[in-house]
């Protein structure tokens, strides 16, 4: 099994680009099958998210191209199941989306339940009153949901909750049904709007993606298009904490500042100097860092999938920071790793009680999830000694080359398979 292992203490400091989005490119290409001809995807991620879904595709008939590391054709023009049926698929969460877009073009989808990160209960009940507003029969059987309609209409539906799931599968499914949707309360995330923006370049017509309230005029066909995906903001933001947590100056560059202002304002409460681009953001970090409160909450409130980066950054900090969650219930799970490194972490429900300590240590530690792995990555860097990260299969589900980027800025990191390899780091730099 591979792991990561890392010596840390040294400051990042150099520039790092930031890739495509991967949550936004989930979505964009499962939506991409909704159109008989070809359709042309830049700024992709290769990260196994996005390759895992793209083999789920293919499988069901629809012809991928990988023209080369970011860029993928796809045509799904001999789309032949509508029923998926990928072992790998229910590891992804955005499984889902495949849904709205078969249901959106066929009116007809059978897909896995979806799995994904542990991070608490994640119903999709909201996916499903969806589809059945817009005129689907909708039905969980064995382990699959199965969604039909004999024809698509639109509908005027209120969302419970800001799901960005929901809002993107039920703005997928209403693009090609028959009429006019509305959809209340819906998520702003940024890749929500990528989504929407891709949609209409396929010759869809949606309408106020970014604000609460999305106008979706259906239409009969999709067409074919090229489209580039935006930068991840969540890569962005985990490169900033972790120049702050390693007291470093980075460079972010290739993204898109406005989507980072949650990050950047923690990061300037926290002592740090921002500097912004155009299409960069420079880190300072500062010693020590400051103490803060944070609270997830949708956009443009702080990302929950920036929640573990931001606490391993002030757990470090010179004082006591609270850190409330309030998107997924089960997203502290890394404070039992981070505790093996000297943190000190109090959860209490929703909240963590972060007191700082003045430096982690290096050691042996195992990524719970996604985001919670890249957090134990910044603690590692930040840490005296060596630390080994196991698991890190779940981090490579949505960071490309994560040790190439941090070499990059100076980290003294590796990508282990072996024993032999591991022993081979610990001489050459313990
Ligand atoms: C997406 C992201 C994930 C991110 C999350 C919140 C993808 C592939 N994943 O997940 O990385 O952490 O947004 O920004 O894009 N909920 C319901 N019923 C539903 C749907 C959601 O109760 O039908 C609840 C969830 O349990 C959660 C909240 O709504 O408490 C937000 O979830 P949602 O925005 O849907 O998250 P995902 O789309 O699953």
């Amino acid at each position: 099994m591979e792991q990561y292992i890392i010596k840390g203490g040294i400051p990042l400091v150099g520039e790092v680009e930031i890739g495509g989005a991967k949550n936004a490119a989930l979505a964009i290409i499962a939506a991409a099958i909704m159109t008989d001809e070809t359709v042309i995807i830049e700024n992709l991620p290769d990260v196994r998210d996005i390759n895992v879904l793209l083999e789920a595709m293919q499988e069901i008939g629809a012809n991928v191209i990988r023209v080369d590391r970011h860029t993928a054709r796809i045509n799904g023009g001999k789309i032949g199941a509508h029923s998926v049926d990928y072992e790998f698929i229910k590891k992804i969460r955005a499984s889902y989306y495949l849904l709205g877009a078969l249901l959106g073009k066929y009116k007809e989808a059978s897909v896995p339940l979806p799995g994904g990160c542990n991070i608490g209960s994640r119903p999709i009940d909201q996916h499903i009153k969806g589809f059945e507003a817009l005129g689907a029969t909708v039905k969980i059987e064995g382990g699959f949901i199965n969604a039909k309609a004999d024809y698509l209409h639109g509908a005027h539906i209120y969302l419970d909750m800001e799901s960005v799931g929901a809002t993107i599968n039920i703005m997928m499914a209403a693009s090609m049904a028959d009429g006019n949707t509305v959809i209340e309360n819906v998520a702003k995330e940024p890749h929500v709007v990528d989504v929407a923006n891709f949609l209409n370049s396929m010759g869809a017509n949606i309408k106020g993606a970014g604000t609460d309230v999305i106008r979706i005029k259906g239409v009969k066909k999709l067409h074919r298009t090229e489209y580039s995906i935006i930068p991840d903001q969540i890569e962005a933001g985990t490169f900033m904490f972790a120049a702050a947590a390693t007291c470093g100056d980075v460079l972010v560059k290739n993204i898109i500042p406005k989507h980072m202002e949650g990050a950047s304002a923690k990061l300037t409460e926290m002592g740090c100097i921002i500097e912004e681009y155009d299409d960069a953001i420079r880190v300072i970090g500062r010693k020590p860092l400051r103490p803060t409160r944070v609270k997830t909450a949708p956009y443009p409130g702080f990302p929950t999938d920036m929640q573990p980066q931001i606490a391993a950054a002030l757990a470090i900090a010179d004082g006591t920071s609270m850190v409330t969650e309030s998107i997924f219930e089960n997203r502290f799970k890394y404070v039992d790793e981070l505790a093996r490194m000297g943190a000190n972490i109090k959860v209490e429900g929703n909240r963590a009680v972060v007191m700082g300590v003045e430096k982690y240590t290096g050691a042996r530690v195992s990524a719970p999830d996604l985001r919670a792995g890249a957090a134990l990555v910044i603690a590692g860097l930040a840490a005296e000694g060596i630390t080994i990260v196991d698991d890190i299969h779940y981090v490579q589900r949505g960071y490309e080359r994560f040790e190439e980027k941090m070499k990059g800025l100076g980290a003294k990191m590796e990508r282990v398979d072996s024993e032999k390899e591991l022993q081979l780091f610990k001489y050459r730099e313990g």
